[in-house]
């Protein structure tokens, strides 16, 4: 195996496969990680290179056997409430960099507070480097940039069930969706009832204005840390089918669904249902969405920056996975610590976005005087 390598984890999942796509583009040494030894040679014979390692999340020392000789562990297998402060601990300790998608706020948080393990390591953990978390944080790095003074970030997500069903984002977004999550209001983090609302958020077009509740994700927690002095940070999410939207949110409501053995045999139950539920309430498009507002103060007056886009969940997703993780291993990123992806000095969200636009993905910017 060469030292430059990858290993992506979860790469047979809806999230990984894609991020496999784009690491053989970017022409780095990789390898396919997953528990299917079918889908993984499948995988392997589609994208006609690559290494391939069977190994399930659970088997410690299978693990740890296969993240020696490679330089960056990526990671796309999920549910990350699950594994993230896991495998990055397992990273630190096999002396490898680290990077993932993980849209858990519980998981982001154990990921950061492996920090100073990782600065004294000469190691980079970066956590959550998608579409939401991801490049809702390197666009509101950009707008924070954009500005003199930042007083909020509001952020939020439009998923279509059509475009990504996997077992691991269901149990995310059951998770999401349950009990009181983090949100940053006043200067401090506080928690917030998840599923209140709606808070109205205009999508591009053909998408449009989308009713999106509080829910619980990384963000909240990683931009008040990032953008110190913000008063407040906001993370509001929806499914765009109507039906699968509410059946989410209501069944967030019931904490005895939220077992570590329950909640799977919800979220299966739920996956069978989504094509029928899909069906009856369809969404203008099966693309899915971001859209981040920064507001606070340019040349003296009240001001905001919008920056939105729609695209394929896969796409927005795996993309940043895949240039984040080449990136670590090619040595262009590399401050010792754990980290978002918005922490200075890592990417650069103008170069990600404009390379996105190869995709048919167009990273829409608004700016004008905050009124109200
Ligand atoms: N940050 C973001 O923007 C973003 C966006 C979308 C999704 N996500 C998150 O990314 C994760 C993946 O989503 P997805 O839609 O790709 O889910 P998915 O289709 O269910 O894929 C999950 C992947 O993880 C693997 N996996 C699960 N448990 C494992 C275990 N115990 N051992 C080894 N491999 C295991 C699965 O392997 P098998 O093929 O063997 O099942 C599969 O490859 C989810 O947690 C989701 O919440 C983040």
């Amino acid at each position: 195996m060469e030292s430059m390598s990858i290993l992506l984890l979860g790469a047979t999942g809806a999230m990984g496969q894609a991020a496999a796509r784009f690491l053989a583009a970017e022409d780095v040494p990789f390898t396919l990680a997953g528990r299917d030894r079918e889908k993984l040679s499948r995988l392997r014979a589609k994208l006609g290179k690559g290494e391939t390692a069977v190994v399930a999340l659970e088997d410690e020392q299978a693990l740890r056997q296969a993240m020696r000789n490679h330089r960056v562990v990526a990671g796309a297998a999920g549910p990350f409430y699950r594994w993230e402060g896991y495998l990055g601990r397992l990273a630190l300790e096999e002396g490898v960099h680290y990077i993932s998608i993980c849209d858990d706020y519980d998981g982001a948080q154990a990921l950061l507070d492996l920090h100073e393990e990782a600065r004294a390591k000469g190691l980079t953990l970066i956590t959550g480097m998608g579409w939401t978390p991801g490049l809702t944080n390197l666009a509101a790095l950009l707008g924070a940039q954009e500005l003199d003074h930042v007083r909020a970030i509001h952020a939020a997500w439009a998923g279509s069930a059509e475009d990504d069903s996997g077992l691991a984002v269901t149990l995310h977004v059951l998770h999401a969706f349950a009990g009181k999550v983090p949100s940053y209001r006043g200067g401090q983090l506080v928690q917030v009832q998840a599923g209140k609302g709606p808070y109205w958020v205009d999508f591009p077009s053909p998408l449009g204005p989308v009713p999106t509740y509080e829910c619980g994700h990384p963000e909240p927690i990683t931009l008040s840390r990032s953008f110190p002095g913000v008063e407040e940070v906001t993370l509001r999410g929806a499914i765009t089918q109507k039906l699968p939207n509410a059946i989410g949110r209501l069944l967030g409501r019931f904490s005895f669904l939220h077992g570590a053995k329950v909640r799977p045999k919800v979220a299966a139950l739920s996956m069978r249902l989504l094509p029928l539920l899909n069906r009856l309430t369809p969404a203008p498009t099966s693309l899915s969405g971001f859209w981040v507002r920064v507001e606070g103060m340019k040349e003296g007056k009240p001001w905001q920056v919008t920056r939105r886009a729609l695209g394929p969940m896969d796409v927005l997703t795996g993309f940043p996975l895949a240039v984040g993780a080449a990136d670590l291993s090619q040595g262009k990123v590399g401050i010792p610590g754990a980290y978002p992806p918005e922490a200075p000095g890592l990417f650069m969200p103008a170069d990600i976005f404009q390379r996105l636009e190869a995709f048919a993905v167009k990273v829409e910017r608004l700016e004008g005087p905050l009124t109200g």
